[in-house]
């Protein structure tokens, strides 16, 4: 509704995550490399933590372009609610294979088609999003999975990505057995004052600001942005956008700061030095 205004060719700070939009921190790149290298390279299994918001489920959409370009088959589970046996069926499922009824069948296909793609040279991966919500009996599967392997390598790579509450988990004494099978791990931040600023910044362009992002957004707005954000990379984008709604609506060309903190107030974002600072990404 405010493209039009401004001059954008499209809304730059949509809250799906979109691979054309990555900004890419050397956080954001180390994470990307891990998932993406440790299917490649058969790692087995590989952990993505970081908090609400940081850009977990956008690696994963850009390592899932990565792999459908380089013929890796994955399966990718976002829905955690799952028993045991509806995860394995899913799993499955969403690998092609036909519906079974039993636990036992399951596997016995899995294994077939793994072995059958690792003797064509393809590699196969699950990739878990929403890992922190995994029940320990989901979890427990996941390593009996990490078994699936020849003598050489493991047939089946596993990306698990979650949360910070998935690492506690990850250390609890039941699960001690799968944190040891974890090949690489790596946690996503969120963006420091500069990072924020190029961020936004990159968004705009990739949006068709054709350098008007500094119009659009003045240091001082964007300072607000992040002192009210902490950097994290959603709440940057709720208030954005909802700043360029309330300048379109006042018809100005430029997001005063005084705007991005009413836009905060609405949210209940309060400043990083406030006490008891409430934090609402969803
Ligand atoms: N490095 C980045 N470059 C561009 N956009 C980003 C980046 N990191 C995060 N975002 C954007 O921030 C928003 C939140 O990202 P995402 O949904 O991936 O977070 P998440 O870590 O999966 O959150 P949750 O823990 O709630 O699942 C999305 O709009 C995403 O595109
Ligand atoms: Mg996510």
């Amino acid at each position: 509704m405010y493209r039009k205004h401004f001059g954008l060719a499209r809304n730059p700070f949509d809250i799906t995550p979109d691979p054309y939009f990555l900004f890419p921190t050397p956080k954001h790149n180390e994470a990307l490399a891990s998932l993406y290298y440790g299917v490649q390279r058969q790692m087995g299994f590989v952990v993505l933590t970081g908090e609400v918001g940081t850009g977990k489920t956008l690696m994963l959409r850009c390592v899932m372009e990565l792999l459908s370009r380089c013929h890796t088959e994955f399966a990718y589970v976002f829905n955690t609610m799952l028993s045991p046996i509806e995860f394995l069926q899913y799993v499955t499922g969403d690998f092609g294979l036909p519906a079974v009824e039993s636990k036992g069948q399951l596997l016995v296909q899995l294994n077939r088609f793994l072995i059958e793609r690792h003797q064509r040279g393809l590699a196969t991966a699950l990739i878990v999003d929403e890992g922190q919500l995994l029940t320990w009996e989901v979890l427990e599967e996941i390593r009996l999975l990490t078994n699936l392997e020849n003598s050489r390598k493991k047939l089946l790579q596993i990306l698990l990505v979650g949360q910070p509450e998935l690492e506690q988990k990850l250390e609890s004494v039941e699960l001690r057995q799968l944190k040891q099978r974890i090949a690489l791990r790596c946690r996503l931040e969120s963006l420091t004052l500069p990072e924020t600023a190029q961020y936004i910044y990159r968004r705009l362009h990739l949006a068709g600001a054709n350098g008007r992002g500094r119009t659009l957004f003045p240091e001082d707005s964007i300072g607000s942005v992040f002192e009210h954000s902490k950097g994290v990379p959603r709440l940057v984008n709720t208030i954005c956008e909802n700043a360029l709604i309330a300048a379109y609506g006042r018809q100005l060309n430029t997001v005063s700061k005084e705007i991005i903190q009413e836009i905060a107030a609405d949210f209940h974002l309060l400043p990083m030095d406030a006490p008891g600072v409430e934090v609402t990404t969803r």
